[in-house]
């Protein structure tokens, strides 16, 4: 089940959810974004928005809702399903159909995984997965790296995979972005090879704000041997650490990874108060 709660969203139109119907989706480019809602209040709107207006201009289409927009149509979302504790997912697709352009735009909320304290405790289990995301910076349905990611987590039996390029670099999770502590220092690969995640923008913020020691580097297969810890990054798993990767383990009590993680949290307790008065 895709979509969940009474209502959805289509073309600024409420439509009951047994009837969502999102088929339509296999044409066309479907660019797309996933916000977490806390407290009836849609997290890191204004990154999300940014990034959704980014993934429409690097594909050449362009997107005519304003901020403002999006902020009243969430809003009337939540308010119309009564849901304060979820996700939002928002879809804005482009498509050519006999010749005419057509945009499509969906929002509604859609069923999450957010850990257990179990997992953000001991960690989880993830494996690599060789699959590259041609244009890490887009945020698009049904990538080729998606399906490889997905078979290889079904198979292992995995939380996520790392994906890892023909050269053998670590770019990023399938559907978050990695992070690895050696001392105490972090360090995750480069802006141009993965995608922008909002949470990795608000850790990188975060360091700079709290003066913990962060680098953005390529990182080899070679050098994981060498990480005292690694987490995931992400909308659902916030940060969560990472036991292990295939047969490399990691220690999931690490101090800077607490640190980091509190930060993190702490910043999310701040926007909710910041909204909500
Ligand atoms: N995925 N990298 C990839 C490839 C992702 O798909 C995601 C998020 C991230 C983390 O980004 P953020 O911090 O903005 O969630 C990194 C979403 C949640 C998804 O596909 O459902």
């Amino acid at each position: 089940m895709e979509c969940s709660g009474n209502f959805y969203l289509h073309n600024f139109k409420f439509i009951k959810s047994d009837h969502f119907d999102d088929s339509f989706l296999k044409n066309g480019i479907s660019i797309y974004e996933v916000i977490r809602i806390e407290n009836g209040v849609p997290l890191f709107l204004e990154n999300h928005l940014n990034r959704l207006y980014k993934s429409s201009e690097i594909s050449n289409f362009s997107i005519n809702e304003s901020y403002c927009d999006f902020e009243t149509l969430t809003g009337e979302l939540i308010t119309k399903n009564n849901i304060l504790r979820g996700k939002i997912k928002i879809i804005v697709q482009f498509n050519t159909v006999n010749g005419d352009k057509e945009k499509n735009l969906l929002i509604y909320f859609t069923p999450h995984y957010f850990p257990t304290s179990e997992e953000c405790k001991k960690g989880v289990k993830t494996g690599f997965c060789k699959a590259i995301r041609l244009n890490p910076q887009v945020k698009i349905l049904n990538s080729e790296a998606r399906i490889r990611a997905n078979d290889t987590i079904a198979e292992k039996k995995l939380f996520e995979v790392i994906l890892q390029d023909n050269d053998g670099f670590i770019t990023e999770g399938s559907r978050s972005n990695v992070f690895f502590i050696k001392d105490d220092e972090l360090i995750t690969p480069p802006e141009s090879d993965v995608l922008q995640g909002i949470t990795r923008l608000n850790i990188i913020r975060l360091c700079k704000s709290e003066n913990i020691k962060l680098k953005e580097k390529k990182i080899h297969i070679s050098e994981i041997s060498e990480m005292d810890s690694a987490f995931l990054s992400g909308t659902s798993l916030k940060i969560l650490p990472v036991n292990n990767i295939d047969s490399f383990e990691f220690y999931t009590q690490n101090q800077v990874l607490q640190k980091i993680s509190g930060l993190y949290n702490k910043s999310i307790e701040d926007y909710i108060n910041e909204r909500s008065t």
